[in-house]
């Protein structure tokens, strides 16, 4: 394969995906493709925006017209696919965009492909990138003491249920293309990974908004008692996984992506004051006031946690970093970056913000 297509490189995994492949194979051409929603952002990918083997498309993956005319321009022979909408609580508010996102543009991506590649499944791949969310959520059977914080985790074979919109629509599109390998042949492989941090994540989400927050001495709204578990893999380890199985993966194959980091938010959060409070010079626990209690999510998920063993055992991927030390990066970054979250957080995001969730 030499010509990839990865949608949704201006977002946050995406644009880390994006930046392996342009550095580590300067023999593929690399064609990006997104719409540039709210969350699409092409400073993320300033550093090689001008390299040779780069190309960036700007278009909706509902467009099916369009999808099939890049197949044939750029001569796609592999598919790495991570656009989506991907925040649960602007699903919560807006199921229909993504639905339409994330399921009839798998389904526009996954007819290009097959109607482009004809059977012609050699050397073709089509990488569908989901995530954990799709399975549900675990109990919370040991809730005291170290994680993990219950007896199950979720494999490979863990039966879907989804509960938010989005985590519905998540699930569609990978039973969409299952179903194109099943029924055309069409060679597929799907992941599902558990929650990614690091640099370029949209400021919606907990950690950057968080980071954001404490540094400008504003609340951090955590949902319902902050008990929810979530576990927490280093961006770049999702993409180096993300390397690895679009390369060495087996057709029709799932794997799971995770970093056995549980984390209940509460804890994470105390992490991430006293990361920036060290950082910015302030006494120690001196940002704790701002931990403010919400009303919480509705549906809130209880507890995710991934066993990445096949991954591992097959393909020998693991993750790289110790959370603490990626933490501590990740916090630095967004600190020292505060003109590319500025240029986010000002303007029309503000309004939208304060019109969501008022003036936290
Ligand atoms: P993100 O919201 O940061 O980026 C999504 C990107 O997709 C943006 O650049 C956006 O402009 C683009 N996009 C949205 N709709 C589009 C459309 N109709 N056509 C073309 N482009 C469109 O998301 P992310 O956090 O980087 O997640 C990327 C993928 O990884 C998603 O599929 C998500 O479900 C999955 N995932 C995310 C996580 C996580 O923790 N963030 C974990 C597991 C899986
Ligand atoms: O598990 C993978 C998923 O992780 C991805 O599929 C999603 O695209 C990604 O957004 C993420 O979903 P979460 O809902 O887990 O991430 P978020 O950062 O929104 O929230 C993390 C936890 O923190 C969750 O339990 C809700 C809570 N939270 C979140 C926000 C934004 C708060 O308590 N307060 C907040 O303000």
């Amino acid at each position: 394969m030499k010509n990839i297509l990865i949608t949704g490189g201006a977002g946050f995994i995406g644009s880390h995906v994006v930046r392996l492949f342009i550095n580590k194979y300067p023999d593929y051409k690399i064609v990006n493709l997104d719409k540039l929603t709210y969350a699409g952002n092409l400073a993320n990918l300033k550093d090689v925006e001008n390299r040779p083997n780069y190309v960036f498309v700007k278009a909706d993956i509902c467009d099916y017209d369009k999808m099939l005319e890049v197949f044939e321009q750029y001569d796609i022979d592999g598919v790495i696919h991570l656009a989506a909408e991907s925040h649960v609580d602007r699903s919560i508010k807006d199921p229909f965009t993504f639905a339409k996102t994330n399921v009839m543009g798998t389904l526009s991506l996954l007819q290009a492909a097959k109607v482009t590649w004809d059977g012609h499944w050699d050397n073709k791949r089509f990488y569908h990138i989901s995530t954990d969310e799709v399975y549900g959520a675990l109990e919370l059977t040991k809730p005291e003491g170290n994680p993990p914080y219950g007896d199950k985790f979720f494999t490979e074979d863990t039966k879907y249920q989804p509960h938010s919109p989005y985590s519905a629509a998540k699930a569609s599109s990978d039973h969409f293309v299952r179903a194109f390998h099943d029924t055309y042949g069409l060679p597929t492989v799907v992941t599902n990974c558990s929650n990614n941090y690091g640099p370029y994540q949209f400021p919606e989400k907990l950690i950057p908004l968080f980071i954001n927050n404490i540094r400008h001495d504003k609340p951090l709204p955590v949902y319902g008692k902050g008990e929810n578990v979530r576990d927490w893999l280093f961006v770049e380890d999702h993409a180096r996984a993300i390397d690895i199985i679009f390369h060495k993966g087996k057709i029709a194959e799932t794997y799971n992506i995770g970093g056995f980091n549980e984390w209940k938010n509460i804890d994470l959060v105390k992490v991430i004051i006293k990361t920036v409070d060290k950082i910015l010079g302030n006494p120690e626990g001196y940002s704790e006031k701002l931990i403010t209690y919400v009303t919480d999510r509705a549906g809130h998920d209880l507890r995710y946690a991934i066993d990445s063993t096949k991954l591992k055992n097959e393909l020998g991927w693991e993750p790289s970093l110790q959370f603490e030390e990626g933490i501590e990066k990740t916090v630095r970054w967004y600190l020292d970056n505060q003109e590319w979250m500025d240029n986010i957080t000002s303007g029309e995001y503000e309004k939208y913000y304060e019109s969501m969730y008022g003036n936290r």
